[in-house]
C-alpha cells in the first residue's frame, strides 16, 4: 500500500517525501521536472537511506498516470504537481488552468476509477483573498483571488466539495498553505526557483549571496506596524509534517471533507524578516524602497488552533530555523558547484 506524490520531486513535495519515508510509509513519486531537479531523488534516499518507486510522467497524462495505478497499490495521494508562481500565471493562464486543474481532474478520475479515494490537496491562503479579518479561521470567505494560479486554487478546492457532495466515500483533506520558507537541514533540498525568484526568501537570500544585487521592498505605507507587507512565514519541514498529520486523520476518521490552515498564526513584516535573515547569517541583506507590487494585501496570517485541535499539529521551527536553513542550502549549492 503506497501513497502517491504527484509533484513528489518538487520543493514541499520532495520534504513531504523525507517526512513519509522517516515515519516508515512507502511511497511512489511522479514528476516530470518542470519545475523541479532529478537530483532531489537522489538526495532523498540520501537523506533517509530508503528507497522508493519513481515514474519520470506528466501526470496529466491518463494513460501513463493509469499505469502507475495498474503497477502499484495506492491507498492515497498528495498532490503536489501545481505550477505555482503567481506573476508567471498571469501571463500563462491557460498553461496554469490546464496544468492544475485539468491535472487534477485526471488525478481525481484515475482514482475513483482504482477505487483509491483518500486525497490530499496543496491549496494556498490566497484563496481568501483580500481577508475578511485577522487571523484567518477556515471558515472566514474565500474568493476574490487575484491571479490564475491563486483561481486554480479556489476552484479546485471547489471541485473537491462537489465531488465529496456527490460520492461521501472519499476522503478528503485541503490544507491551504501561507508562505513556506526555509529547507531541510542537511542542506540537501531546499527551494530552486527557476530564474529571478518572485518570492521574498529565495531573493534575499540571493542578494544575501551576491547573487542579486538588491532586494526592492514592495512598498513601506501599507497598514501594518513598520509599512510593509505581513505574512506568516512557515518553515517547509512544519508544513511536511502537517500532511503526515492530515494522513493520519483521514486514514483515522474515515469519511469527510477537512480544510486546515498550516501557518503559525505568527506574521511577519518584510522589514522583520531581512533584520532576522541579517542577525541570523551574519550576512548583509541591501535593500531599497519601490512601489507597491500589484495584487498583494497588507496582511496574512493564520489562526491555526483548527490543525492543532484536530491534527495534534502545530509549526514548532523558529524565524531564525527559517533564515538559517535557508542560507545553508544556498551555502550548500554553492559549496557543491
Ligand atoms: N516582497 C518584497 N520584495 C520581493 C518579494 C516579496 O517586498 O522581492 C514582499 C511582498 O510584497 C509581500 C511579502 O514580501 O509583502 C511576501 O511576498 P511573497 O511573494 O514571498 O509571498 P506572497 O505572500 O505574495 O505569496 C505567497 C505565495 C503564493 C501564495 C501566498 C499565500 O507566493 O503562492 O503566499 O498567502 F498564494
Amino acid at each position: 500500500m503506497a501513497i502517491l506524490l504527484p509533484g513528489g520531486a518538487g520543493y514541499i513535495g520532495s520534504h513531504t517525501a523525507i517526512e513519509l519515508l522517516e515515519a516508515g510509509k512507502e511511497i511512489v513519486i511522479i514528476d516530470n521536472f518542470s519545475n523541479s531537479n532529478p537530483r532531489v531523488l537522489e538526495s532523498i534516499k540520501k537523506i533517509t537511506g530508503k528507497d522508493f518507486k519513481f515514474y519520470e510522467i506528466d501526470y496529466m497524462h491518463k494513460e501513463k498516470l493509469q499505469k502507475v495505478f495498474e503497477e502499484n497499490t495506492i491507498e492515497s495521494v498528495i498532490n503536489f504537481a501545481g505550477f505555482k508562481a503567481v506573476g508567471e500565471s498571469v501571463q500563462k493562464p491557460i498553461e496554469y488552468y490546464r496544468n492544475n486543474i485539468s491535472g487534477a481532474l485526471v488525478l481525481l478520475d484515475t482514482m475513483r476509477k482504482y477505487g483509491c479515494k483518500k486525497f490530499i490537496f496543496s491549496s494556498s491562503a490566497t484563496v481568501y483573498g483580500e481577508p475578511e479579518r485577522i487571523p484567518l479561521t477556515e471558515d472566514c470567505k474565500t474568493g476574490g483571488t487575484t491571479n490564475p494560479y491563486g483561481t486554480t486554487k479556489l476552484f479546485i478546492e471547489q471541485i473537491l466539495k462537489d465531488i465529496y457532495t456527490s460520492d461521501n466515500t472519499w476522503d478528503i483533506c485541503i490544507l491551504r498553505y501561507f508562505n513556506p520558507v526555509g529547507a531541510h537541514k542537511s542542506g540537501r533540498i531546499g527551494e530552486e526557483p527557476q530564474g529571478i525568484p518572485n518570492n521574498l526568501m529565495p531573493y534575499i537570500v540571493r542578494v544575501a549571496s551576491g547573487q542579486l544585487k538588491e532586494l526592492s521592498i514592495f512598498g513601506d505605507d501599507y497598514d501594518t506596524p513598520d509599512g510593509t507587507g505581513v505574512r506568516d512565514y512557515i518553515h517547509v519541514v512544519d508544513l511536511a509534517k502537517g500532511h503526515l498529520k492530515a494522513l493520519e486523520k483521514i486514514n483515522k476518521e474515515g469519511k469527510g471533507l477537512y480544510i486546515y490552515n498550516l501557518g503559525t498564526g505568527t506574521g511577519y513584516s518584510v522589514l522583520d524578516m531581512v533584520k532576522a535573515f541579517e542577525k541570523t547569517t551574519g550576512k548583509k541583506v541591501n535593500y531599497k524602497i519601490a512601489p507597491r507590487r500589484l495584487g498583494d494585501i497588507a496582511t496574512c496570517y493564520a489562526d491555526p488552533k483548527k490543525a492543532k485541535e484536530e491534527l495534534g499539529w502545530e509549526a514548532t521551527k523558529t524565524l531564525e530555523d527559517m533564515c538559517q536553513d535557508s542560507w545553508n542550502y544556498m551555502a550548500n549549492q554553492e559549496y557543491l558547484t
